[in-house]
């Protein structure tokens, strides 16, 4: 739906018109009606038109275009025109204090901001269609404009901590159920609105007023327990726990204490560091998605629907992908056994969400029967995109490919899932290595939200933007990468792990290096992170690669000698830990600490006492040097999108926004300066990266 702007300007960016006896500010601030400052100068100049007019009995507030307001205005972030007067508080105090009734008509979103300031008007009405929410936690804030005390008021302590704490968004439909609107809107926005206004101005006043009352189950809810089930490791842990506080205050203070209360918090949190990293994540994945150069004016192809080679681990996830986005996929394997493992792996996931409650027993049998199971190749031919998950071999992969340029229609879209080998030397045996492109999901391919979008020296610009497209449509986060060994993700590893291994030698335990790591904030520590990947993968990947590795540099063996003796992780019950049968949890174990004395006595290394401080920081700032290579290479197309990657992907805490924005936290000259102390004393793997002593050097703070 789309409102039409009219009447005549009360500010840049408000109209005011009256019809009979209903006035209408209509707030008209493209893309969604951000409250930026002449949005509130223009609400407040429309307020007192309508009260000064004789004729006007109720107001409509709504929004032109598709929205009804978006939130803050994040163009004014941070800049004098955010704090300008009136501010949202005042302007919602003005609406509080409207003798005639004013209506908040939603159409769109009414998110943040928006929905606080919906919060300030008597009625709410929305149609079906639109998204309401308090979303701030999302970017480690608490509402800051009234949110957290006046939603408790409306809908109670219970539901609206759920609301506010879990940033989610609900439906009109579902905001009537809750109470947050009013009634749903019959009809066009602003028509609707002025009849439902016409309505409330003919019923005898007073028209209510959410800041009167206290909230209505204020011993509902166990504060101290709900602190305690914050879990420590989310993303915005801090701002969880202030919202909590925030709703908490609703149920003691009066309105007027409880909004200052909520403005200290908001405002220590937007300074903080927390929301100032989830921030920057939040416009780095908005920007990861968008092109440069010649790609961004291409036209993409249509993906209508999708064939999978290979039903494995992630082909079946893959699958399950496309499924849930509304996209028929058919998945291909040359037997049938293979073939049935990966459906009923498919159907194993698919009922674990159903048992959680998180997905209808119908949902799951629409998804399922959007996936048709295939021995046949023929039926790939008319896929729009067809994506390879076979064994990550090149000849296999190769020959795959050399059967799909003789099957697959002219302008189908062909993908590999490898995560590691060259796009190029795949779509070279193709005569259309234009097609061709790299497409690489995480595990759960059905659950994380990072896609590395490779492309290849040949791949055309049609392809990239096709693929773009396409990720964000199945709920990806697309990252554009080029080719090189391991693209952005895998190749930081390698400098990651490399110092583990090293560590250990130097005198560190698996169990010390993965709780420093983890108390920096990783989902998990590098040595747990090898075991549930499967060691086995790597020491092929290293085995592959040892006629590059230059003779004289520094090598662990630790990692090969634990493969050689059949420990390849979780999946055969041990690797850097044991695990017992069926379980997830390392265990230490003195097979390995002998191991790893026995290979440090090897190279001659004499072990010593390491500090967590020290593990944390070699581990982390050999992401960040080859974070910056990989920049300075094009092979990512921009810092902000290696943060993407890691805190997406790789476990990265997102709180500290990525490891480039980490080391410009840190300060770049303070992360050069550690590095070269490395670099003395380690020797060459630690040569800083030419871009950071470059950054340094012009006296830049970012990347
Ligand atoms: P997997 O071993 O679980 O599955 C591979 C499947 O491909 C098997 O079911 C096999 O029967 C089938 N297959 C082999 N050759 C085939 C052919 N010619 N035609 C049709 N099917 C064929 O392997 P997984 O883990 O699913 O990996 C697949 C690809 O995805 C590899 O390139 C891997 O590097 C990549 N990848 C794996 C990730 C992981 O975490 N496992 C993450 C990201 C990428």
């Amino acid at each position: 739906m789309n409102t039409a702007i009219d009447g005549m300007a009360v500010s840049q960016t408000v109209r005011y018109m009256e019809q009979g006896d209903v006035a209408v500010i209509l707030l008209a601030n493209p893309p969604v009606n951000g409250l930026g400052d002449t949005v509130r100068l223009g609400i407040a100049e429309g307020l007192s038109r309508a009260a000064a007019s004789a004729q006007v009995k109720a107001i409509v507030l709504a929004g032109a275009g598709k929205v009804f307001c978006g939130g803050a205005d994040i163009r004014q972030f941070n800049t004098p025109a955010a704090t300008a007067q009136p501010t949202l508080r005042q302007v919602i105090r003005q609406i509080e204090l409207s003798s005639k009734p004013v209506v908040a008509a939603i159409h769109g979103v009414a998110l943040g901001g928006g929905l606080e300031l919906a919060l300030g008007c008597h009625y709410r009405i929305v149609t079906a269609d639109a998204s309401l929410g308090l979303t701030e936690v999302n970017l480690g804030l608490v509402p800051g404009g009234g949110g957290t005390q006046r939603l408790p008021r409306l809908i109670g302590t219970v539901a609206a901590l759920e609301l506010i704490q879990s940033g989610k968004q609900v439906r009109g439909s579902k905001a009537v159920a809750l109470g947050v609107a009013d009634a749903l809107i019959d009809g066009e926005v602003v028509a609707g609105g002025m009849a439902f206004a016409r309505r409330m101005a003919g019923q005898a006043g007073p028209h209510p007023v959410i800041a009167a009352k206290p909230p209505a189950d204020a011993a509902g809810l166990d504060f101290s327990a709900q602190r305690a089930a914050v879990n420590p490791r989310a993303r915005n842990a801090l701002a969880q726990g202030t919202a909590i506080a925030c709703v908490q205050a609703a149920t003691h203070l009066s309105l007027e204490e409880g909004l200052d209360f909520e403005r200290s918090l908001f405002d220590e949190l937007v300074a903080g560091p927390e929301s100032k990293a989830l921030r920057h994540l939040f416009f780095a994945e908005r920007e990861a998605a968008k092109l440069q150069g010649q790609a961004v004016k291409t036209l993409p192809r249509t993906i209508a629907s999708v064939a999978i080679l290979g039903a494995g681990t992630m082909g079946a996830g893959i699958a399950m992908a496309f499924a849930n986005a509304r996209i028929p996929v058919v998945l291909y394997e040359r037997e049938q056994a293979a073939l049935d493992r990966g459906m009923e792996l498919i159907r194993r996931n698919y009922a674990v969400t159903v048992s959680k409650g998180s997905l209808s027993a119908e949902l799951m049998q629409e998804r399922l029967g959007r996936i048709v199971p295939t021995l046949d190749v023929h039926r790939l031919a008319d896929a729009d995109l067809v994506i390879e998950a076979v064994f990550e071999d090149m000849a296999v992969k190769q020959a795959v490919f050399k059967q799909l340029d003789a099957i697959c229609k002219p302008g189908a879209i062909l993908a590999t899932n490898t995560s590691r080998l060259s796009i190029d030397d795949i779509a070279a045996v193709t005569r259309r290595p234009q097609d061709v492109i790299g497409l690489h999901f995480f595990s759960p391919a059905n659950v994380m939200k990072l896609l590395e979008v490779v492309r290849g020296d040949a791949t055309s610009d049609e392809v990239i933007a096709s693929c773009m497209k396409m990720a964000q449509g199945i709920g990806k986060i697309p990252v554009l990468v080029r080719v090189c060994e391991g693209f952005v993700g895998n190749r930081m590893l390698t400098g990651y792990w490399r110092e583990a291994g090293f560590l250990l030698e130097e005198g560190a335990s698996p169990a010390q290096i993965d709780a420093a790591m983890k108390r920096f904030g990783f989902a998990m520590g590098p040595l747990t992170m090898a075991d549930l990947a499967g060691m086995d993968i790597n020491w092929a990947t290293r085995k592959r690669l040892a006629p590059t590795r230059p003779a004289h540099l520094r090598y662990s063996k630790v990692a090969d000698r634990i493969c050689e003796l059949g420990r390849y992780g979780q999946k055969t019950s041990a690797g850097y830990y044991r695990y017992d049968p069926g379980s997830r949890t390392p265990i230490a174990d003195p097979v390995v600490d002998a191991l790893i004395e026995q290979c440090a006595s090897e190279a001659g290394i004499v072990r010593r006492e390491i500090t967590d401080q020290e593990i944390v920081e070699r581990c982390v700032l050999a992401l960040v040097n080859e974070g910056a290579r990989i920049v300075e290479e094009g092979i990512a197309q921009r810092a902000s999108d290696v943060d993407v990657v890691y805190a997406n992907g790789y476990g990265f805490p997102a709180w500290r926004g990525g490891p480039m924005f980490h080391a410009e936290t840190m300060g770049l000259d303070v992360a050069l300066k550690k590095i070269q102390q490395l670099h003395a004393t380690h020797g060459e793997h630690w040569t800083p990266a030419p871009l950071l002593v470059q950054r340094v050097a012009e006296g830049r703070v970012n990347f």
